[in-house]
């Protein structure tokens, strides 16, 4: 298969995830391309069998670029398409409070990417998400406005920064392969 792996990472975070997503597809014998996203994109996802964009993730949502992106897809392109994206709202687990978070923060991305295939009838192949340590602008405003209690802030602080981490990038693989099939 022709494999493009392309991303919108401000801060580079979410270029580790696609660094990780193209080093997996290569080791499976595709010809794999790895870049930002450009002014020759939606022509290069074309040429490819299969897409997995990466967005940073911004208000909620995936990125206007992205957004863009893929409102300038034609429909019934015959690519098919998975999507990754990395946040600094931590992912759903077992804490309520963590799923509320994901779900208010990050939750709407994957659904951005789940309506454009389903309205131009692209074919979905799924989704990876997992944290990034965000830009210290966006530090001030997370500890300011969602996690003001200064105990709650470290722990919440100490754990983002350390992401993507090896654990992500290997998650990262795993995903890849499973779009593979
Ligand atoms: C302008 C801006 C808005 C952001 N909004 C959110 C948000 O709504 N939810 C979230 O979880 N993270 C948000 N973040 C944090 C980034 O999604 C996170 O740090 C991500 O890993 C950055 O990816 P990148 O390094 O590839 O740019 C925001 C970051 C920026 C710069």
């Amino acid at each position: 298969m022709r494999i493009l792996v392309t991303y919108y990472t401000p801060t580079g975070n979410t270029q580790k995830i696609a660094q990780a997503i193209h080093d997996e597809v290569g080791s499976h014998g595709h010809t794999a391309d790895r870049k930002a996203i450009d002014a020759s994109m939606p022509e290069s996802f074309r040429e490819s069998d299969l897409v997995f964009l990466g967005s940073a993730c911004h208000s909620s949502d995936l990125a206007r670029p992205v957004k863009a992106l893929l409102d300038a897809i034609t429909p019934s392109s015959p690519f098919k398409q998975a999507g990754f994206v990395t946040h600094s709202a931590p992912l759903p687990g077992d804490d309520a409070w963590q799923n509320e978070m994901y779900e208010k923060w990050a939750g709407m991305c994957v659904k951005s990417f789940e309506q454009v295939c389903q309205a131009k009838g692209i074919t979905w192949c799924g989704y990876f998400s997992c944290q990034g340590a965000a830009s210290p602008d966006i530090e001030v405003f997370i500890h300011q406005t969602i996690v003001p209690d200064a105990e709650a802030w470290a722990v919440y602080a100490a754990e983002m920064r350390k992401h993507p981490d090896n654990e992500d990038r290997e998650k990262a693989r795993a995903f890849a392969r499973h779009v593979l099939g």
